[in-house]
């Protein structure tokens, strides 16, 4: 079959290099796709967004399956536009997507359907914040309602910090549209942890744990990006937790988008918080995690085609998720400078160190093909990943495989994993 991938990150060459694995899949096409995953699948210059080319495309090429991976196109209705052409599509519709797209909704949601979380109250115009942020108590934590990146959160310690937030989101829009709407947020104290599961509309398959690390530098300073690094399964996770989770937030959360005419029929990602009041939900994404599905997709046995096309079909209630008994860590490289300022363009040194190498990965996020060169494109650049035998062996192969690549102002925190020996 012919499976088409839109997007061009990480997460998108870990999901071609997973469907690579399948004997059923004998062409892969990504659009827009980058320079790594120009090696595994043909890279097709249309952009996430264009939805009606990509229609096109897929019906010209007689694409069997499309899988979308970034949020962009989920939330703006991509999977809609796919089935109303009757093309097989994995990932959410737009009324499920919201889930992601509005933190208003999600909160919502979970409130309604006694889902854990914190407490919360949305505004629509900054005088109403300002004036409710007068009495709160601090800190508080407050969220640009739509998406914005990854960077529409801002936690607040004191009420002046609050106010000039306010101002930030919700008048001066520095993340747009998404500030028109404001939720306040009860700060949370605990580990983090990202759970990533696949629905078919009423049943949820949790995938292994992992754990990111947002803030640019070691110890978790500097500021949010994207992400810096992952680790995979958490130690934090236990069984407990996991037993707690499936009964009061997964199968909750599935059951209320079905309840709501919304059934989600996708990857949900649960970010979670584990608080000593118990596991609470921080945020939901309708989507892979990046770079979550870097350290999670190397250690899951199923063929994941056979498990997308369970998600369309409904029978994911006839899937069992089967994910190996070891570990896998992943190490960003980053441009120096990012996530603010840095340059792009310069040669990348080493890849071929990765050929032939079993239980080591390199996944492109910022890269590409120039003049028969790979060079840096983004801010992120390389997620060096490597499995091992347990955590401390995963970070140790991990690390020892970022010395295989340079380019020039080549920067990686040095601490990604580091929580697990606190474990
Ligand atoms: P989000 O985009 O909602 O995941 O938020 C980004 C980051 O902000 C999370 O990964 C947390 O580290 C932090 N965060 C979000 N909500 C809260 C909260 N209620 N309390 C404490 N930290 C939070
Ligand atoms: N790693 C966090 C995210 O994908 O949103």
């Amino acid at each position: 079959m012919k499976v088409l991938v839109v997007g061009s990150g990480g997460r998108e060459h870990a999901l071609v290099w997973k469907i690579a694995q399948s004997p059923r899949v004998e062409k892969i096409y990504c659009a827009p796709g980058n320079g790594g995953i120009g090696q595994m699948a043909e890279c097709v210059p249309i952009g996430a967004m264009e939805f009606d080319r990509l229609a096109d495309f897929a019906q010209e090429n007689q694409v069997d399956l499309t899988v979308v991976g970034m949020d962009d196109p989920l939330v703006g209705g991509i999977v809609d536009v796919f089935e109303a052409r009757h093309l097989p599509v994995f990932g959410p519709r737009k009324n499920a997507a919201i889930l992601e797209g509005s933190k208003a909704f999600s909160k919502e949601l979970m409130k309604k359907y006694h889902i854990p979380t914190a407490g919360y109250e949305t505004f629509e115009s900054a005088e109403e914040a300002q004036k409710y942020l007068e009495t709160a108590r601090f800190p508080i934590v407050l969220k640009a309602d739509g998406l914005a990146l990854g960077k529409g959160v801002l936690i607040c310690m004191n009420k002046e910090e609050a106010m000039a937030g306010v101002k930030t989101i919700m008048l001066d829009k520095q993340f747009g549209s998404a500030g028109n709407r404001l939720v306040v947020e009860e700060f949370l104290t605990g580990r983090e942890v990202s759970v990533l599961s696949f629905c078919d509309g009423k049943t949820i398959r949790p995938m292994t744990s992992a754990q990111d690390h947002k803030r640019a530098k070691d110890g978790d300073q500097g500021l949010n990006t994207g992400g810096m690094g992952t680790f995979s399964p958490s130690p934090f996770y236990t069984e407990e937790v996991d037993a707690f989770c499936k009964k009061y937030i997964y199968q909750p959360t599935v059951d209320a988008m079905a309840a709501e005419g919304r059934p989600f029929q996708g990857v949900i990602f649960f970010g979670l918080m584990l608080t000593d009041q118990g596991p609470k939900v921080l945020e939901y994404n309708a989507r892979f995690g990046d770079p979550e599905a870097q350290v999670v997709l190397p250690r899951m046995e199923n063929d994941i085609v056979d498990v997308f096309e369970a998600c369309i079909q409904g029978t994911l209630d006839q899937v069992e998720l089967k994910f190996a008994d070891n570990a896998c860590v992943c190490v960003v490289l980053a441009s120096g400078g990012y996530p603010e300022h840095y340059a792009k363009g310069y040669e990348i040194h080493g890849l071929e160190n990765f050929a032939g190498k079993d239980g080591y990965y390199v996944f492109h996020a910022g890269t590409k093909a120039e003049n028969g060169k790979l060079v840096t494109s983004g801010g992120r650049v390389l997620g060096v990943t490597a499995l091992g035998k347990d955590l401390r062996e995963a970070r140790s192969n991990a690390y020892e495989a970022t010395k295989w690549v340079d380019f020039t102002d080549k920067y990686c925190r040095s601490d990604i994993g580091k929580a697990i020996d606190e474990a």
